[in-house]
């Protein structure tokens, strides 16, 4: 196959957005527990905190981190997490069917993330709670001192406050799952209402608001345009949550995922945008996508739930495998070619959980397939995103039509250019060729692909580099050219 693209920086979207390559620690299986804390571990530092996962942490380039969750934080009472470790009470984590323990809360998240070096984002609990408790943990968390809560803080050793500016309201408040579950016009009212009263405490914040949690959700559409009926003056963002799969051995179909979510964007920034024009609105409600990943839902939906109500048990913990790393390319490429609307996002979750990291208590922690798009993506995307439009094959899918073989984005820094390209062919290369006269004199300085024999390959502990990021060989210039092996995601960085 051949497929062309033609790299413009005058065909500028926006900004790289940093937040795009956000993450998601939740109260969840081994995500808190053994992921990122476990004070008894070999690596464990002064705090409890595994630092052979920061250390991947900071590897991998994650930018923010959302939490507690997630389904967690709709029965969360965030003071159980603080003060005294002795004082803090075990809670039965309805969401998960577990014990909730409290170990890990709001004052050891920011400690971490501090030493990530990523920026912490908020979800309150708008399920079991409201605007008061809102207020209450922003208080505590960003009132440097003189008040009840904010001097709690300083006394449970947080002398500096957190300074966190962006806040979820809550999480996928549409689905029937959701402790609180509540319709669009409840939860449009009580969200514009928790925004409003929290900006009196600081106008500055960043507010998200609960959109959809997936395109499929039957009050998907609907949803958006109540809530931000109710709640658009006061929100600065709309939420999306997808998560994808392979299913019926339909790989084609699956490697197309990414069509899905470029129309759940579209249609949630086209119903932002409708409200906006109906309430003559000067400002934008652009996209938290703070959900998103591979995730193989129906092997978890035929889990029974614990009936023992354990602590931190494995749960959601995914083996992802090269098709899998190749699906969240084309996710991360979407994300990035609608950097316009898109401003935040979070890949669901970090460790252990559908995460791109693994560990294994007491033990080892290596990178999952995925984990490898994901820094390279954080790493190379740089300067302005440029669209690139490839002229490629199409394919036929069965939920999709035809959708082009190579799906691509381009960012441009001035010095460099980089692209990013998945190709979906199930058993044929396609050699990609690049019209860069609109960028000069420049050569490839590096390619790289992910890709290999066997699309089922996983990493474990034992074989951590099975799936990993190699040169790719098949470069040719005049005119430049990359071949990109079937099924295959691939970084070639210009200069
Ligand atoms: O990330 C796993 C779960 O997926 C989250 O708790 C929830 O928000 C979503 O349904």
């Amino acid at each position: 196959h051949q497929a062309s693209l033609t790299i413009d920086p005058a065909l500028r979207v926006a900004p790289v957005r940093r937040r795009t390559f956000g993450t998601f620690v939740e109260h969840l299986g081994r995500c808190v527990y053994t992921g990122i804390h476990e004070p008894g571990h070999p690596t464990a530092d002064e705090d409890g905190f595994r630092q052979d996962v920061l250390a991947l942490t900071r590897e991998l380039g994650v930018t923010t981190v959302r939490y507690p969750g997630g389904n967690f934080v709709s029965g969360y009472r965030w003071e159980d997490g603080i003060g005294p470790l002795a004082d803090r009470p075990a809670r039965l984590d309805l969401a998960w069917h577990c014990t909730e323990p409290n170990h890990v809360g709001v004052d050891e998240l920011v400690r971490w993330a501090r030493k990530a070096g990523v920026e912490p984002m908020m979800a309150v609990n708008l399920g079991t709670r409201g605007v008061q408790e809102a207020l209450d943990v922003l208080e505590y968390c960003n009132i440097p001192s003189g008040t009840r809560w904010s001097d709690l803080r300083v006394a449970n050793g947080a002398a500096d406050p957190h300074g966190i500016r962006m806040w979820c309201l809550g999480n996928e408040m549409d689905g029937p799952w959701q402790i609180g579950h509540k319709t669009a016009r409840e939860y449009g009212r009580l969200a514009a209402e928790t925004a409003r009263a929290m900006r009196m405490i600081d106008p500055d914040l960043e507010l998200v608001a609960c959109g959809s949690s997936g395109s499929g959700m039957p009050t998907f559409g609907s949803w958006e345009a109540e809530v931000l009926d109710e709640a658009y003056d006061h929100v600065d963002l709309i939420s999306c949550h997808a998560y994808y799969e392979e299913k019926d051995g339909d790989l084609g179909g699956f490697l197309a995922c990414s069509t899905d979510m470029e129309n759940f964007i579209a249609s949630v920034v086209a119903t932002a945008d409708h409200v906006r024009a109906k309430r003559r609105s000067a400002k934008r409600v652009n996209v938290s996508f703070d959900e998103w990943n591979v995730w193989y839902q129906s092997r978890f939906a035929a889990q029974e739930p614990f009936r023992d109500w354990p602590v931190a048990p494995p749960l959601l913990e995914d083996r992802y495998h090269l098709a899998d790393a190749v699906a969240v390319g084309g996710l991360l490429i979407t994300l990035l070619r609608n950097s316009d609307r898109v401003t935040a996002a979070c890949q669901a979750q970090l460790v252990n959980v559908i995460g791109p990291i693994m560990t294994e208590p007491g033990g080892r922690a290596w990178r999952q397939t995925i984990f490898h798009p994901f820094a390279q993506a954080a790493r190379y995307a740089s300067g302005d995103v440029l669209r690139v439009d490839p002229v490629s094959p199409l394919y036929e899918t069965a939920e999709f039509g035809d959708v082009p073989l190579v799906h691509a984005v381009a960012t441009h820094d001035g010095d460099h250019t980089t692209v990013f390209a998945v190709n979906r062919s199930v058993d044929r290369p396609v050699e990609l060729t690049l019209d860069t006269r609109a960028l000069g004199d420049v050569r490839v300085i590096e390619a790289m692909t992910l890709s290999g024999p066997d699309v089922y390959a996983v990493n474990t502990a034992d074989a951590p580099d099975r799936v990993a990021p190699r040169p790719n060989t098949g470069v040719g210039a005049s005119p430049l050219r990359v071949m990109l092996p079937p099924v295959s995601w691939n970084v070639v960085r210009l200069g």
